[in-house]
Order: C-alpha cells, then sequence, then structure tokens
C-alpha cells in the first residue's frame, strides 16, 4: 500500500518530531510539503512554503495537515484545512479559546475527517500499559486518582516565565498548554467524561518582590555574587545544562550566547512579564462519581508524572519508572516497569510521538467513519476539562459545572 502524503506547517520542535517519522518509516508516511518562515529546511521535503496560507492556497495533493505552529495559529488553518478536505494531525491545544475548540471539532464532524491532536502520553507503552491494568479488571472501579505533574523548575522559568506560554494575553491558559495530556489520561482511564471541576493557583515566586536585591533586568548584567547562588540563571540554564538544548534547532555555544543575550529568554525569572501561575490543583468529579486531583507544579527537580490510582479492589502506583500494582486480596500483581515501557528509556516522548503518528495512520487505513468520528470527538473532553478548571481557578476556586 503506497504511503500517505502528509502536509507539514511549522517546522519546529514538534513539526520536526513527527516528520521523522516519515523519515524512519518512508513506506507508510511522505512528507510532501513544509511551510515554515524559518526552518522550512529542517524537514526534507519536496515542495517548501514560507507560510502556511500560501501553502494551503494551492491545496497540495495529500492526505494529512501537520499543523505544528504556535497556539494561536491553529484554529484557522484548523478549518480551511478541513473545509479543503484534508485529515489533521493537530498539535494541542487545538486552540487558546473553548468556542474555537469545539468549532474545529465540529467542522471535523461535518466533513467526517480525523483530527488527532497531539496527546501523546496515552501513545506511550507506560501509560498504555496502566489503561490496560486498569481495563483488565485487576484492582476493580477507579474510586481515585492522585497525579501530578512535576514541571522540572528549569521547563517552568523556561516556557512560562520567559518563553512564549508565560502570558494569558499571547497564550493558552498553563493548565491547558501543560496539562491538556494529563486531562485527556484522566478521561481514557476512566472511559466516562467529568462532570465537575474546582481549581486553585497563583505564582508562588516568579515576582519582582522576589528578585533578590541588586538582580538586574537581564541575566548578563547581574552580578556574578547573585548569579552564583540563582538556580535560573540563563548562563546555567542554556550553556551549563542540557535539559533546554533538544528545543532548538541550533544549540551550538554561540547561537546559545546570543539567546542569553538579545532573547527573551535572558531576562531575569523576576522581572518578566509572566502572569500564568507557577503551580496549580484541579480537582474533579467524573460521571459515576470518580474523584481526581491533578496538580502541575515547577517546583521539582525531577520532570515527570506520579500517579496513584486507587480501585475497589486494588491500587497502581507509579512514576513513569516505577508502577506498582497491588491486589488487596493479597500478592503484587506487579513491581517495576518492564525497561522498554520506561519513560526514561524511551526516546520521543517516551515512544509517544511515534505512536501517535502509527495510530493516526492505521485509523485513516481503516477508514471507519465512526471512529473517526468518536477519536475526534475524544480530544475535545482534555480541553474542555482545562478551561472549566481555569474558569473555576479565576472565580477563586468556584465549583464549575460541565454540561
Ligand atoms: N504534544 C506535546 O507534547 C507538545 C510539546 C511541545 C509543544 N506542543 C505544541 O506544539 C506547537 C508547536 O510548538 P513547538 O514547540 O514545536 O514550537 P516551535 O517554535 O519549535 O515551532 C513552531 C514553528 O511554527 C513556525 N511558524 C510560525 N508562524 C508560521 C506561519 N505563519 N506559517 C508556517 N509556520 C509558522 C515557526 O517558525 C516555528 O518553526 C504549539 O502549539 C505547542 O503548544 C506540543
Amino acid at each position: 500500500m503506497a504511503a500517505l502524503k502528509a502536509i507539514v506547517l511549522g517546522a519546529g520542535y514538534r513539526g520536526r518530531a513527527y516528520s521523522d517519522y516519515a523519515a524512519a518509516h518512508p513506506d507508510q508516511l511522505e512528507i510532501v510539503g513544509v511551510a515554515d518562515p524559518l526552518q522550512a529546511d529542517t524537514i526534507p521535503a519536496p515542495r517548501k512554503w514560507t507560510d502556511w496560507r500560501d501553502c494551503l492556497a494551492e491545496r497540495p495533493e495529500a492526505d494529512i495537515v501537520m499543523i505544528t505552529m504556535p497556539d494561536d495559529l491553529h484554529h484557522e488553518p484548523a478549518l480551511i484545512a478541513l473545509e479543503a478536505g484534508y485529515h489533521l494531525l493537530l498539535e494541542k491545544p487545538i486552540s487558546p479559546t473553548e468556542a474555537e475548540c469545539r468549532e474545529v471539532i465540529a467542522k471535523a464532524q461535518e466533513k467526517g475527517k480525523l483530527v488527532l491532536v497531539g496527546h501523546v502520553l496515552r501513545y506511550t507503552r507506560y501509560f498504555a500499559h496502566i489503561k490496560a491494568i486498569i481495563d483488565s479488571g485487576e484492582i476493580g472501579d477507579v474510586v481515585t486518582i492522585n497525579h501530578q505533574e512535576s514541571a522540572g523548575f528549569w521547563k517552568i522559568a523556561h516556557a512560562y516565565v520567559r518563553g512564549i506560554f508565560a502570558n494569558s494575553e499571547k497564550a493558552s491558559p498553563i493548565i491547558l498548554a501543560k496539562c491538556s495530556h494529563d486531562f485527556d489520561l484522566f478521561a481514557w482511564w476512566l472511559g466516562c467524561r467529568c462532570r465537575r471541576v474546582s481549581s486553585f493557583g497563583s505564582i508562588k515566586l516568579f515576582r519582582p518582590e522576589n528578585a533578590p536585591a541588586g538582580a538586574t533586568e537581564r541575566c548578563i548584567d547581574c552580578p556574578e555574587s547573585i548569579r552564583r547562588h540563582c538556580l535560573w540563571d540563563a548562563h546555567k540554564m542554556y550553556l551549563d545544562f542540557d535539559e533546554l538544548r533538544y528545543l532548538f534547532a541550533d544549540s551550538s555555544f554561540g547561537a546559545m550566547h546570543k539567546l542569553i543575550r538579545d532573547s527573551p529568554y535572558g531576562r531575569c525569572v523576576y522581572h518578566c512579564d509572566n502572569d500564568v501561575p507557577d503551580h496549580q490543583t484541579v480537582i474533579m468529579e467524573f460521571d459515576g462519581g470518580a474523584t481526581v486531583t491533578h496538580t502541575m507544579t515547577g517546583f521539582t527537580g525531577r520532570n515527570v508524572r506520579t500517579t496513584r490510582i486507587s480501585g475497589t479492589r486494588g491500587e497502581i502506583i507509579g512514576d513513569g519508572d516505577v508502577l506498582d500494582v497491588r491486589r488487596f486480596d493479597g500478592g503484587d500483581l506487579e513491581t517495576g516497569v518492564p525497561p522498554a515501557f520506561c519513560i526514561k528509556n524511551s526516546s520521543r516522548h517516551g515512544g509517544g510521538d511515534f505512536n501517535l503518528v502509527a495510530e493516526m495512520l492505521r485509523i485513516l487505513r481503516r477508514n471507519d467513519p465512526d471512529e473517526i468520528n468518536r477519536v475526534t470527538a475524544e480530544a475535545l473532553e482534555s480541553h474542555v476539562i482545562a478551561f472549566a478548571a481555569e474558569r473555576s481557578r479565576l472565580a477563586g476556586g468556584q465549583v464549575v459545572e460541565i454540561d
């Protein structure tokens, strides 16, 4: 069977992550065009454009449009691409506003097209393994889930204090941008809908009044005596520490130095235009009465998700590398995670990036309208929970009912 054809709109970190699948499996997927004003050349393809509009205006022959541009460039190209008859691999969030999210999903359903949103976690072997344990019935019915996204002190500063997700005027709420993956997991694991939500969260640390005395607006100007003790000094984060380099196509010493000197990433973390919380907790009630608590916090030394799922007959406790499953009637079902399932042992979001593309290709080849409609509709659930959580947080934790 011939490879399915895809166009990529946005050749940044996510565009490259999904396009790499075509390089690894050319018999299954072919990238026939790439649009990006800055780095279209980072993905091999016969056609290139500098803007998504020019690309879609030509209606290139393809099955799939991958939309991997910034959050505010999802909604309009999604509607145009669906109208033109393409299926979408659409990065999360569908859009920064709930009305636009609903509009995209409604358009896909009207056109009978698939929208697969980049909820990569459910495609990792680790989280899929948890789903299989729940579905096996070994721990009975799920009653509570306690989950924490430990965002990592460096990641929160990079993206949500200095970076493009830091200001709510320009970006999606952090609880959508960072945690739609987690809400997607809860709804998927439980197999039902969330009905009520309450949430609290604020900026605990990254405020001007918490800056050390004498700290300057940019790290490059800050006295060495202050920088030495600052965890978030841009020199440490972008020169000494490898954790953020993979986000940049050019992570050479010179490029990182320029970034610190000239870009928003060189700003002092206490003197940015950030207004999104650095920690937020959400309480949810699902159909049937199961309750879930989810905490997102930027104050962690590891970038992991920890999960505790209590069922009527047993429990699951895991952190991506260790998984304990116990039945209350005696005997551990399993302890430890098979090495191939460990998040840290599998590259590209724990294998989720490639598995998501593979799942999209499987669904399109099968071409079952009911499946296409169901998968498309499911993508909205995580977003609806996130928007409800943000409404609750802004109303001081008031309970928000979801229709
Ligand atoms: N699923 C996940 O786990 C995950 C992780 C990170 C980011 N994301 C989401 O993926 C999306 C992309 O994030 P990223 O980290 O790849 O960002 P990025 O900045 O690395 O890439 C975005 C690309 O879009 C390009 N672009 C901007 N305007 C354009 C236009 N008019 N036409 C064509 N291209 C244009 C930019 O030049 C850039 O190369 C965002 O919506 C983000 O929220 C998802």
